[in-house]
């Protein structure tokens, strides 16, 4: 199957760092790593399956490069695209804000045609309140991983959702092909 391309934006290196450990699990060859620091539409236009990564900073706000590339994001289509998004935040110190700006950018993509892949059950996680929450569904829009509050589970919640997005993007070998580590 085609490539996966990853996108992440990071403040402070923790989205880059998930992103590091979601490339190994899935494999270096079947994932292409971009900072969106430096793309431009074109890359993310190439693959039909994609990963985006986006921490929530300052009460509620989208990840600055994130941010920057926004207009662009709202102008490609992405029909018939596949995306799983994967959201960095910290519950106890924004608990009104937890990772809205995976939220945000769920429904930026979705209104631009988008198939979204990778949804997480909200268990295990305590908050106030989060855009990127389905309401009632108890699930969030993306994988929730939080550095600041628990880091002691996140290599656990990488092996699981990756082997949950292997299956939903049909890669080869599906769930077995992940490898499981912890990191
Ligand atoms: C000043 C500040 C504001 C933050 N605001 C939020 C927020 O509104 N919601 C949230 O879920 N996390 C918030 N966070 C937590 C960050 O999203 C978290 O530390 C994340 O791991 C940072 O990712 P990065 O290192 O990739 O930039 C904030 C952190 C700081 C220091």
């Amino acid at each position: 199957m085609s490539k996966i391309g990853l996108f992440y934006g990071s403040d402070e290196g923790n989205t880059e760092s998930v992103a590091l450990r979601i490339r190994t699990r899935l494999g270096e060859d079947r994932v292409d790593l971009f900072d969106v620091a430096d793309v431009t539409q074109l890359e993310i236009a190439n693959y039909q399956n994609l990963i985006f990564g986006i921490p929530t900073w300052d009460f509620g706000q989208i990840q600055s490069d994130w941010e920057e590339f926004w207009e662009d994001v709202r102008e490609i289509d992405f029909s018939g695209k596949t995306v799983a998004l994967f959201g960095l935040g910290d519950q106890f110190g924004y608990g009104d804000y937890f990772l809205d700006a995976m939220g945000m950018l769920h429904d930026v993509i979705v209104e631009q045609g988008a198939t979204i892949v990778g949804l997480w059950s909200t268990e295990g996680y305590e908050f106030e309140a989060s855009k990127a929450e389905i309401a009632g569904e108890g699930k969030f829009m993306g994988l929730a991983i939080d550095e600041d509050q628990q880091e002691e589970l996140t290599a656990e919640r990488l092996n699981r959702w990756c082997q949950q997005i292997a299956e939903e993007f049909a890669i080869d070998g599906g769930a077995g092909s992940v490898t499981e580590l912890d990191d």
